[in-house]
């Protein structure tokens, strides 16, 4: 069997889980060592993939994270890094009355053809609530990022299109003209009346991304991103740029012209060659409407006679805003693993490279301090409990002592190194 169920390779994620099992998950096989774990990051990303609205599935998943290997007083050893969530509100019994049936648009058809068995409870492995391990994925390599800044709107909802905005929509379905949002929820509303479901087209911009970002030519940036975006289900297209117009274009409107040493447009969406060109990285993509409707649909039951099929159980009208957290977390991996060959390509020694180093000693020398805080409060207590002086005035001196004499000893002021220590017992005190 060939390996399917890699979410990056250069980093060894891989992910499992199915939408009716007991939990989704991943499986970090290399993590950097000694990261602060990102729990609140991670429960916040995972909040924003979550449903909302009334367009959107009723299965509402309280998605607690369970970290079974790999985090040691809160941040990762390096040894592998496995965590779950676990399916708490999975009602594998809306699924028992179609058990025998293939649901039109779903996995099902072809995955049956392919294994010869398949889990009708809410379409396994195939379902969106798999995504909860991409997010929590990206989401664990997204410092790697840095300051680019990805961003996302719909420019269209089934039948009603719109532009892209400079300011970031603020309403739930990403939707840049906020006048006409009240007419997209009346549109929604009649969809939903009709027991029907809507796609759309998603806008993706990635700003601040850095030169030189891909590998030609099996590993073109744009190629990659293409299959990352491609592997989310429901999505059928991808355009970088002008998309469609770079068809009906002549050469001379799409080549981006070069002057006062930059190019003067953007017409290929920040791409050229499978490699970026620090221009914006901007594409569409083209998502089908879902699959489970409620309407009745002709089919056939798993031995192939003719049926008929009405889906009852949760699904949206519209989820389109459910897929962008997922599309925003698979251009992350993508751009994580495209930075991560870069590193290598140009070796370990940049400028970024010793500032990264630097900050981990920072983080590293603060989170000393809070463990020195916290050793010391144990050690008031213990004198507390036993009568013993809180103070000692020699011990104090032998730390000065000892401390210059390794100042002395590492080529540092001495004088700097007693203020210094002096500082950290006033902070151990607090
Ligand atoms: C976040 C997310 C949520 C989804 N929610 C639904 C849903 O509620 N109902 C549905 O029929 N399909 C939903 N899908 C789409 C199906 O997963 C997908 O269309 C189906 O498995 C067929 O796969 P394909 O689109 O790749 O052909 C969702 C996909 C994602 C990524």
């Amino acid at each position: 069997m060939m390996s399917s169920n890699k979410l990056s390779s250069v980093f060894g994620i891989t992910t499992f889980g199915e939408s009716h099992g007991p939990a989704i998950g991943i499986l970090f096989d290399s993590p950097i060592p000694n990261q602060i774990f990102p729990m609140e990051e991670l429960r916040a990303a995972l909040r924003r993939r979550a449903p909302q609205g009334k367009h959107s599935t009723a299965r509402i998943e309280p998605d607690d994270i369970e970290i079974l290997s790999g985090v040691f007083e809160g941040k990762t050893t390096g040894s592998p890094l496995c965590i779950i969530v676990r399916n708490r509100s999975a009602r594998s019994l809306d699924y028992e009355a179609i058990r025998n049936l293939i649901r039109p648009g779903y996995a099902d058809y072809s995955w049956l053809q392919k294994y010869h068995i398949f889990d009708y409870r809410g379409g396994g492995r195939a379902s969106g609530r798999e995504t909860v391990a991409r997010v929590i994925a990206a989401e664990l390599l997204k410092s790697l990022l840095k300051n680019i800044h990805i961003s996302s709107q719909c420019l269209r909802i089934g039948m009603l299109s719109t532009e892209e905005s400079p300011s970031k929509p603020t309403n739930p379905y990403y939707w840049p003209d906020a006048d006409g949002y009240s007419n997209l929820i009346k549109y929604l509303d009649e969809v939903k009346a009709r027991s029907d479901s809507v796609g759309g087209v998603i806008r993706v911009r990635a700003q601040n991304v850095p030169p030189g970002l891909g590998d030609p030519i099996y590993e073109k940036l744009s190629a990659n991103i293409a299959k990352a975006m491609l592997s989310i289900g429901s999505v059928r297209g991808i355009l970088f740029g002008e998309g469609l117009a770079l068809a009906e274009m002549p050469g001379s409107l799409v080549n981006d012209q070069f002057q006062n040493g930059k190019p003067t447009s953007n017409h290929h969406g920040g791409i050229l060659g499978g490699v970026s060109t620090g221009q914006d990285i901007v594409f569409d993509l083209i998502i089908r409407p879902v699959s489970g409707i409620g309407t009745e649909q002709k089919t056939i039951d798993l031995r192939g006679k003719d049926s008929k099929i009405t889906i009852e159980g949760r699904h949206d009208t519209c989820h389109l805003p459910r897929l962008v957290p997922v599309i925003e977390a698979m251009l992350i991996i993508c751009l994580a693993d495209a930075l991560q060959h870069q590193r290598l390509i140009r070796g370990n020694t940049d400028l970024d490279a010793y500032r990264e180093a630097l900050d981990k000693l920072d983080e590293d020398l603060i989170l000393l301090l809070a463990r020195r805080r916290d050793l010391v409060r144990q050690v008031k207590k213990y004198k507390e409990e036993r009568g013993i002086a809180p103070k000692d005035p020699s011990r104090e001196q032998d730390i000065m002592i000892r401390s210059r004499y390794l100042a002395e000893q590492t080529g540092m002021d001495p004088d700097m190194v007693e203020d210094l220590m002096r500082k950290n017992l006033e902070i151990s005190a607090l």
